[in-house]
């Protein structure tokens, strides 16, 4: 299986912190969270991850690029020098591509196509400033319900309040099974009035890799921006599209206060 990260955006709801250290390398205990989200993906089968990102973000690469000069230091630490080795193991298995422009989730996605070419197995995506907190990851979970749906595509789902639906991409569906439901309709940021339901999407998805091609063609939506969305609402005419409302808790450490309850999640602090 591939795995997509998208981790491009400015992280502008977190400045002045995130001018010059990107929100997706902010230290969740001793790992920043992108090392989380890279260990995450290959729990749930990726053999490899590609992380788009930007330019001006090469903390990025530079944390999985580890050398002897690191074993040197460490000769006497073995414990920590394993940390390292283990590092050393995940950035085999990442390749990076870059986005050059801001034209949203879509086309940060986009930007992997070259990577995931060819592929018949469902793409997994990752948003880079979510994490999940929970007794099992979210993406291994929505890995096995696609195996159980025939390979199909599943959409990783929260339940949120109605004041705050125009904040996501809200979906609607016919339960299958609890917490299972097949998509019928997605739309990116709606007004409550708008809204199909209470669900929505939340940082994982597991796509099959016709939306690629979607997405090539996707025009403009919400925001002037390309949506992910927008292709997954188009990717149903020819596929069937499972949503899983995972019991997982979302974090957004895009922003402080999201950042300090990831905190909490994650290392049982508060
Ligand atoms: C993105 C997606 C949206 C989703 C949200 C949380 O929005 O476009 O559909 O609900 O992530 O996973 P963003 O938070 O980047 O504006």
């Amino acid at each position: 299986m591939k795995a997509v990260i998208p981790a491009a955006g400015y992280g502008t709801r977190f400045l002045p912190a995130s001018k010059t250290v990107p929100k997706e390398m902010l230290p969740v205990g001793s790992k920043p969270a992108i090392q989380l989200i890279v260990e995450e993906a290959i729990a749930a089968g990726a053999d490899e991850v590609v992380i788009v990102t930007s330019k001006d973000k090469p903390s990025l690469r530079a944390h999985f690029d580890v050398d002897e000069l690191w074993h040197n230091r460490l000769k006497n630490k073995p414990e920590i020098d394993a940390e390292m080795v283990r590092l050393e193991e995940l950035s085999k298995k990442i390749s990076w591509a870059y986005q050059y422009e801001q034209k949203g989730l879509g086309h940060a996605v986009l930007q992997a196509e070259p990577f995931v070419r060819g592929e018949k197995d469902p793409v997994l995506v990752l948003l880079g400033d979510a994490l999940v907190s929970g007794k099992k990851l979210a993406s291994v979970e929505m890995a096995e319900i696609s195996r159980k749906y025939g390979n199909a595509s599943v959409v990783g789902l929260e339940r949120v309040p109605l004041e705050k639906v125009s904040r996501y991409g809200i979906v609607s569906g016919e339960k299958v099974e609890e917490g299972v439901f097949k998509l019928g309709s997605l739309v990116e940021k709606p007004s409550i009035e708008e809204a199909p339901s209470d669900m929505a999407i939340a940082g994982r998805y597991l796509l099959d890799p016709e939306i690629f091609t979607l997405l090539a063609s996707q025009e403009t939506g919400h925001g002037g921006e390309i949506q992910l969305t927008d292709s997954i609402q188009r990717l149903l005419s020819s596929r069937s599209v499972y949503g899983y409302v995972y019991p997982g808790k979302r974090h957004d450490i895009g922003n402080p206060q999201g950042y300090f309850e990831t905190l909490c999640a994650f290392n049982n602090h508060c």
